[in-house]
């Protein structure tokens, strides 16, 4: 019997070093590499098809706030039906004992991790197998739904009906495309890139999933602010994303705890702006915008209209979200700037909604239309966008477009990762800034 307790012991002991062991690992110098594909790699959807997708998730996506509202009860069902969901740039990793990959949306605009989980009673197709927890040996429930993690949801309960095991920590996450995702909270050793592995993270195992997924994706990732978050439960102290061309099929990264000298030698390229805070919001990574220029018109709009007002309003940066949305009254500003200065005829919207399009010449021509500078001026940071970060051509019914990758969106601006394409975008959550450089980033 004694004996028995002293393995015991043992047991935990060892476990409880290699956990610590692992973690250091992590925050110490050790760079975290992870592979992340587009959610539509691989699919050869022409250009339109591409932009009207990512229009539709990004419009549904800002259509509602991110829903966190106080605590409803779970109940499995009565699910959002029909609606596009967010899903845009697919992180690669694994979970489990032994590790079992999985595929999710690289996603700053939440916090919560979670993916498909077996016997997924209502989930929505996959590529990849479910994850298992029955065949992992590292899963456990959350100890209790007291805990802090399970707290740090915005829906939770304690799992007491025939269905939920007894007092575990049952989750409902929604995002603001109104999909949602319901399971369990559970603990697991999550596996990044080439093997670096750590214990002990907690994630949602989804039983009740919906949205159109319809993609690759096997669930989320959220990189947001909040205690639930990749980065807040690694304890880093900075990661970065860079993303290749959505049109592209090459891979791009996502780094945790980089380099301190990263971009250290003669990088003079690099802009560095602070991170606000929204108490109101506590996931999202504000900037302070001031500005948008546009060619050679600097947007009449006083610095006021583009900042928290009262917890609303602001401008975030969110991976999450493809194309940019303005609130309103700067959009029409934008789209008349443009109107303004590009010398072609506008096309009507509805061949080209919900995008402001030109009627352009051929593609195949070499000499392409001039579309005027777009500029976004930050507090301390200047973002001067390629090109390709704004503007995108298609082809339709024998008539060529040049169009602008900005829509319309409510309140709050949100910059979305079409802007961010080829971009080192570093989160310095230590100091709260955040850097951006342009980059090659398939040679990250
Ligand atoms: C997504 O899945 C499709 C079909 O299974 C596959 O052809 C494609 O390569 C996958 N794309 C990525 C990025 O994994
Ligand atoms: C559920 O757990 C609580 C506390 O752990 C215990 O008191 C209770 O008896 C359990 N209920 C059932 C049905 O197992
Ligand atoms: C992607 O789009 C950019 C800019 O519109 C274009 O220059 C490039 O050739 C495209 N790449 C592919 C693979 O279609
Ligand atoms: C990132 O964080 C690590 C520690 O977490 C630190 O050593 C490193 O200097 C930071 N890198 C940058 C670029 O801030
Ligand atoms: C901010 O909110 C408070 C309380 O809700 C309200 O009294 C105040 O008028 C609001 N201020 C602005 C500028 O909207
Ligand atoms: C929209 O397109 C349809 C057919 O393609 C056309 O009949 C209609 O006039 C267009 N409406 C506008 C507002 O351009």
């Amino acid at each position: 019997m004694k004996q028995l307790i002293e393995m015991q012991k043992l047991a935990f002991f060892i476990v409880a070093l290699l956990a610590a062991l692992a973690v250091s690992r992590c925050n110490a110098a050790a760079t975290v590499r992870m592979q992340l594909t587009h959610a539509d790699a691989g699919r050869g959807l022409a250009v339109r098809e591409l932009m009207q997708r990512m229009a539709l998730r990004s419009k549904a996506r800002t259509a509602r706030q991110f829903s966190s509202s106080a605590s409803a009860p779970v109940s499995p069902g009565g699910y959002a039906d029909g609606l596009p969901t967010l899903s845009e740039y697919l992180v690669h990793l694994a979970i489990g004992t032994p590790p079992q990959p999985v595929r999710l949306t690289l996603d700053t605009g939440s916090d919560l991790i979670w993916t498909q989980c077996a016997p997924c009673p209502a989930c929505f197709d996959q590529d990849l197998p479910y994850f298992d927890p029955s065949t992992s040996s590292s899963t456990f429930p959350l100890p209790s739904c007291d805990s802090t993690l399970c707290q740090a949801l915005p829906v939770t309960s304690c799992g007491k009906r025939k269905f939920w095991p007894n007092k575990t920590c049952v989750y409902s996450y929604s995002y603001g495309d109104n999909s949602v995702t319901t399971g369990l909270l559970e603990v697991e050793k999550f596996t990044f890139g080439a093997g670096a592995s750590v214990p002990g993270v907690a994630f949602g195992c989804g039983l009740f999933n919906s949205g159109v997924f319809k993609s690759n994706e096997t669930g989320i990732a959220g990189f947001g602010r909040g205690a639930l978050s990749l980065p807040s439960q690694l304890k880093v102290g900075n990661f970065s994303h860079c993303f290749t061309a959505v049109n592209g099929s090459k891979p791009s990264t996502v780094l945790l705890s980089l380099p301190a000298n990263l971009y250290k030698n003669g990088r003079g390229a690099i802009q560095t702006t602070p991170l606000v805070k929204n108490p109101d919001n506590p996931t999202f990574y504000y900037l302070s915008l001031k500005g948008i220029t546009v060619g050679s018109t600097r947007l009449p709009v006083p610095e006021s209209e583009f900042g928290l007002r009262n917890g609303t309003g602001g401008t975030i940066i969110d991976s999450g979200t493809a194309i940019t949305s303005l609130p309103p009254r700067i959009y029409r500003l934008v789209r008349h700037a443009f109107a303004a200065q590009v010398k072609l005829p506008v096309a009507p919207g509805n061949t080209t909604d919900p995008y402001l399009c030109f009627f352009a010449p051929p593609l195949g021509k070499p000499q392409r239309p001039y579309v005027p500078k777009l500029v976004l001026h930050f507090e301390g940071a200047t973002m001067n966008l390629p090109r390709e970060n704004y503007v995108f051509e298609v082809e339709d019914e024998g008539n060529s477009f040049v169009c602008l990758a900005i829509n319309e969106g409510g309140e709050r601006t949100t910059i979305g990762n079409f802007q961010q394409q080829n971009m080192h975008v570093l989160y310095d959550l230590k100091n709260n800034k955040l850097s951006f450089v342009p980059a090659q980033c398939h040679k990250l």
